[in-house]
């Protein structure tokens, strides 16, 4: 690392933590690892496509600090966010003694993150844990903020808990192996950021698009930095999502409940931030219609995520009942109401709570 890294600190009362962002810093992660969690011994939790590219480095960096690594190399893909894989996982901790002083690492994308974190926060009542995340989702949104999980056979993420990490590491030369494909789609959180948050952010990535979409490195790092400075301020103010006045931490599911559901109908054949930005111009819609939202910024808004390269209409057939079915299914329903994040201001967050039949449908045709 020539320069020092740049660091996000989220001040959670007796959890506070480091968000380091620098290039070249997975070089660097040992020596951050033994200053805020020092032991003789970690393991680190990685996938079969990140493995291969970063867990040698990361070994020798763990070493280089006096930190023996155990390596527990899972399947890529959402399939080893699962009952068995965490078992398995829990199976090697046991076979290693892993002690509780004993840091676990998670290095890779969304998936490694939510099962190492999940596995940290279980054995042993909780084990310090590390993110250290190579894609740019990850590094935007899922590696922050303390939620892990697995999957039930009944939906996504339904097994879980809320285990805040001891550090987190991110490093943008990782994003220099990210698909192309992977790379946009995590765009569309950074979207939603501005639109919920930040309507300075957004027209920074109106400016910024050329440079966003050739991955310009300081354009990427000023990126992750905004992202986390915004996601942290959510955390802080509401670390489990249980704000009884206001949006609180839900904001951050801005375009998540039809996102999710585009999802779903598409049997996962769309990106998860795909889906999102179809779910942003869903919720955009609701917006306009139910609280407000200026049709200009709505087509603002659309005009950027396009720009960006991400869908604003979706080339998958979609069933309106279908999509209703499985918006009944979000674990943001409460009282058997849905409810919806909307944006009746950009920059601002508000609930919808049970659209009528008309709007519902007219955000799902805008989609079409
Ligand atoms: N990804 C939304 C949250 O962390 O709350």
């Amino acid at each position: 690392m020539s320069t020092s890294p740049v660091t996000v600190r989220i001040n959670l009362p007796q959890r506070a933590y480091d968000l380091l962002i620098g290039h070249g810093l997975l070089h660097d992660l040992g020596r951050q690892v033994a200053l805020r969690c020092p032991a003789m011994r970690a393991a680190i939790v990685t996938d079969s496509n990140v493995g291969p590219l970063y867990l040698d480095a990361a070994i020798q960096s763990l070493q280089a600090a006096g930190i023996a690594a155990a390596q527990i190399v899972v399947p890529a893909g959402e399939a080893s966010k699962s009952l068995n894989q965490l078992s398995q996982l829990l199976d090697v901790l046991a076979s290693h003694h892993h002690a509780r002083d004993e840091p676990i690492i998670a290095l890779g994308g969304g998936v490694v993150g939510d099962l190492a974190g999940f596995a940290a926060a279980i054995w042993l009542r909780g084990v310090p844990f590390v993110q250290c995340p190579t894609s740019l989702e990850a590094m935007i949104d899922a590696s922050v903020g303390g939620k892990t999980g697995i999957n039930h056979a009944a939906g996504k993420n339904l097994i879980g808990a809320f285990y805040q990490p001891r550090l987190v590491c991110i490093d943008p030369a990782c994003l220099s192996t990210l698909l192309p494909r992977d790379y946009t789609a995590a765009l569309a959180e950074s979207v939603k950021h501005a639109v919920i948050a930040d309507p300075a952010f957004l027209a920074w990535h109106e400016t910024h698009v050329h440079d966003l979409r050739a991955q310009q490195a300081e354009t990427v790092c000023a990126l992750i930095e905004r992202n986390c400075q915004i996601k942290a301020r959510y955390v802080e103010q509401d670390e489990r999502e249980e704000a009884e006045k206001g949006v609180g931490r839900a904001a951050l599911n801005f375009g998540h409940t039809i996102g999710h559901a585009i999802e779903a109908v598409s049997s996962y054949s769309l990106r998860h931030g795909e889906a999102v930005s179809l779910g942003m111009v869903a919720a955009l819609e609701l917006s306009v219609r139910g609280c407000g939202l200026s049709d200009v910024d709505r087509r603002r808004v659309e005009a950027l995520l396009a720009a960006l390269g991400l869908p604003v209409r979706c080339a998958i057939p979609l069933d309106a009942n279908e999509l209703r079915a499985r918006l009944g299914a979000d674990k943001k329903v409460r009282d058997r109401r849905v409810r919806f994040v909307v944006t009746p201001k950009l920059g601002e967050t508000d609930w919808l709570i049970d659209p009528n039949e008309e709007d519902l449908r007219a955000a799902i045709d805008r989609l079409r």
